[in-house]
């Protein structure tokens, strides 16, 4: 433990003793502030010494202090020690505001009320009232009546509570800590100055916004084919294959169980040919084997976290008994990277970081011992597992994707991580664990994934037809009908359940998924371009429909029907039984169809005065689908509409020198006639595509074609 870590528990301690004395059960420690940007505020507990304090593992970077809070600042958090010792903020809200964030969590979207403890836990099988799931995300997002907003950071790694049930309260062990607080017009607003603060995600390769298809385990490797296979021959778009842990020999990471997969290359040769792209799980407990090479060479570098005493700290997981790599030292990230090279020159496509809480089973903590010693190292204070629990996880997969890049270093990494703390999503995206194919988690796998955008990350999906459990058929094809429209989009189940592949209920619900699968590959275009913007921006991929008109109150709580982007919603029946209708934001939504017989499918509805740019239905990403564009369009009440396309080479870094095509569409109606107009910006060469154009009006849909070169005229 640092000097300073030091100082603040004794100051912790001490405050906390003479408030116990005077019988009271929070002590007030006053306040001080940090201008950074317009409408954010960092503010320390009175007596903090920032300059004392380790750096922050949330940020992007240490922002420049402006000067202190304005003076007319109204949210200011109030510091005190609980009853239980632990740092508190508090932040009162005014009646009538709604609180959303709070990371990775089982519920409502409408977090008001609720009490969760951010402390990142293996949650195998569960349930809403589970207070501790995989993340860590201390953030609210506080809508006011009105439909202004602000949002609450506590900048604290160790274990916090966040308690909703009157006001906004953090309490956090460890030492003191600052909240940081963002104010602004609209939600939309808080998002992006917190995307300037935590980072946004890098551009995804456009395979990874695909359909993936996992379970635990496929096995051996002619059965992976044959899954692959499955897809293509049934014309079922896909594409990614993945392989869970029983690929590897005996579960050592980064060996391959020579029975099953003696040729992980030609795996991954033969999904290329099939339009295919490869992931391949790696965990962090590496079997404390003596002639083991990555054990070996871990003690060689002395990269393994250490018990109180100093020696190597081992636990249980799915190899025996495992050492820990220590992802605070930048030598062991460095050499964890380096691990990736030979692992990704097998042709491996992404990679799946799993168990990184980290899980160590038959423990009653279900992790490693809070004294554990990690070195850090680089600027990160050496610190006990307490500090450094929450952001294991995200430590492991900076470490990764910084050698997955370097092993590849023109491709965008692809890594998919369980634990992770806010900030994160600059690393990886994510699934929402262990969940169960019961009709309660595939309802709330909509608010999960829409509080993870609030939170900062907005790649994220749950396993679509449940880890746990057999469900039904017509269960799995719910969840497909509305996985299909999440941003991160897998099926996935555990080790010992039936087949989960789109067919594997039988022809119905096969064609059920088909459908809803067609349907996300057609909107692939605009996906990718929501999703471009949202790693420029910070704003979520998946909305909640309050973001349409967040003063509207009836939308507050809805949270079956969700957003993509701002120009499409998606209107599910989630409901067991019968039918229920969600709450919609007024002015004009048009429905749209995608397919053929979308009986079965959410309702997908276009804004008006959006422009969605569609492409042709592929099988996978590595065909075009854009020889040819549909525009569908609806205007608004001025007649107006306009959208944009954003598209580069789908992988590689050359857009960030400029080689995308960025094109604006724009409808103009003047009487009854509608000229559409498309204009690129960006280095990629300028296309005159043939444009298949598809008005929504309040009598039916107009359609038209023209050239991407000329202005389309449209006959009402
Ligand atoms: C736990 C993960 O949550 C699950 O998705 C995976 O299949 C198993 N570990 C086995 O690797």
């Amino acid at each position: 433990m640092t000097k300073n870590l030091k100082q603040w528990i004794v100051y912790a301690s001490l405050v906390c003793v003479l408030c116990m004395a005077a019988g009271c059960s929070a002590a007030k420690v006053g306040g001080q502030s940090q201008l950074l940007d317009k409408g954010v505020v960092r503010f320390y507990a009175e007596g903090a010494k920032p300059d004392t304090l380790p750096p922050s593992l949330a940020l992007v970077a240490d922002p420049k202090v402006q000067g202190s809070a304005p003076n007319k600042w109204t949210v200011s958090p109030q510091f005190s020690v609980d009853k239980d010792g632990r740092y508190a903020a508090r932040v009162d809200i005014e009646p009538g505001t709604s609180l959303y964030g709070t990371g990775e969590v089982m519920g409502p979207l409408l977090r008001n009320g609720s009490v969760i403890e951010c402390w990142n836990t293996d949650a195998y099988g569960y349930g809403p009232t589970t207070k501790s799931l995989y993340q860590s995300h201390p953030w609210v997002l506080a809508v006011r009546p009105d439909g202004t907003a602000f949002g609450v950071l506590a900048d604290t790694t160790y274990r916090c509570r966040i308690d909703l049930t009157e006001d906004i309260v953090f309490a956090a062990e460890g030492p003191g800590y600052p909240v940081i607080v963002i104010d602004a017009d609209s939600p939309q607003a808080v998002m992006q100055k917190l995307a300037k603060l935590i980072g946004t995600i890098p551009l995804p390769p456009k395979w990874a916004i695909g359909y993936h298809q996992c379970r635990y385990s496929y096995y051996p490797a002619a059965r992976v084919l044959e899954v692959a296979k499955g897809f293509r021959d049934r014309n079922i778009p896909c594409d990614v294959i993945w392989m869970d842990i029983d690929y590897m020999d005996k579960f050592k990471i980064f060996t391959f169980d020579p029975k099953g997969f003696p040729d992980p290359k030609g795996v991954n040769d033969s999904l290329h040919q099939m339009g295919f792209k490869s992931i391949w799980m790696i965990d962090p407990g590496v079997k404390a084997e003596k002639d083991y090479f990555v054990y070996d060479q871990g003690v060689a570098g002395d990269h393994f976290v250490k018990k109180a005493d100093g020696t190597e700290y081992h636990g249980e997981v799915w190899p025996g008994m495992c050492a820990f790599p220590d992802y605070t030292r930048p030598e062991t990230r460095a050499w964890w990277g380096s691990l990736y090279k030979d692992f990704m020159a097998l042709g491996v496509d992404g990679v799946w970081n799993d168990m990184c809480e980290p899980a160590v089973f038959n423990v009653p903590t279900k992790t490693m011992p809070e004294d554990n010693l990690h070195a850090g190292g680089g600027g990160l204070p050496a610190g006990n597992h307490a500090m450094y629990h929450n952001v294991y996880g995200m430590l492991m997969v900076k470490a990764s994707r910084e050698g997955i890049l370097k092993a590849n270093p023109d491709k965008r990494p692809f890594v998919l991580v369980r634990a992770n703390y806010i900030g994160g999503q600059r690393y990886a995206a994510t699934w929402t664990g262990d969940n169960s194919l019961t009709w309660e988690h595939m309802e709330l796998s909509v608010p999960m994934v829409l509080n993870l955008g609030l939170s900062g990350q907005p790649f994220s999906g749950p396993d679509i037809g449940g880890f746990v459990g057999d469900g039904d058929g017509d269960l799995f094809a719910r969840w497909m009908s509305v996985g299909a429209l999440f941003p991160f989009s897998r099926g996935h189940t555990a080790k010992d359940t039936r087949d989960k592949e789109p067919w594997a209920f039988g022809k119905e619900v096969e064609d059920t998924c088909r459908t809803a699968l067609n349907r996300r590959y057609r909107l692939l275009p605009y996906l990718y371009t929501v999703f471009q913007d949202s790693s420029q921006t910070g704003l979520p991929v998946a909305r909640p429909v309050f973001f349409a008109d967040p003063d509207d109150p009836k939308l507050r709580a809805e949270d079956d029907a969700f957003l993509i982007g701002s120009d499409l919603m998606v209107v599910p029946n989630l409901a067991e039984k019968g039918i229920r209708t969600p709450a919609q934001p007024q002015g004009i939504w048009r429905s749209i169809s995608l397919a053929a017989d979308e009986a079965n499918q959410p309702q997908l509805k276009i804004r008006g005065g959006a422009i969605i740019p569609l492409g042709k239905l592929v099988q996978n990403t590595t065909e075009n689908s854009l020889e040819q564009l549909t525009l569908v369009i609806c205007l608004d009440d001025k007649g107006q509409a306009a959208g944009t396309l954003y598209e580069d080479a789908g992988d590689g870094f050359g857009y960030q020198k400029g080689d995308y095509r960025l094109t604006h569409f724009a409808a103009n109606q003047k009487g009854n006639q509608v000229v559409v107009s498309l204009k690129s910006e960006g280095k990629m060469p300028k296309l005159n595509r043939n444009v298949s154009i598809e008005l929504i009006t309040e009598k039916g849909t107009v359609k038209a074609r023209g050239r991407e070169s000329q202005p389309i005229e449209i006959k009402m």
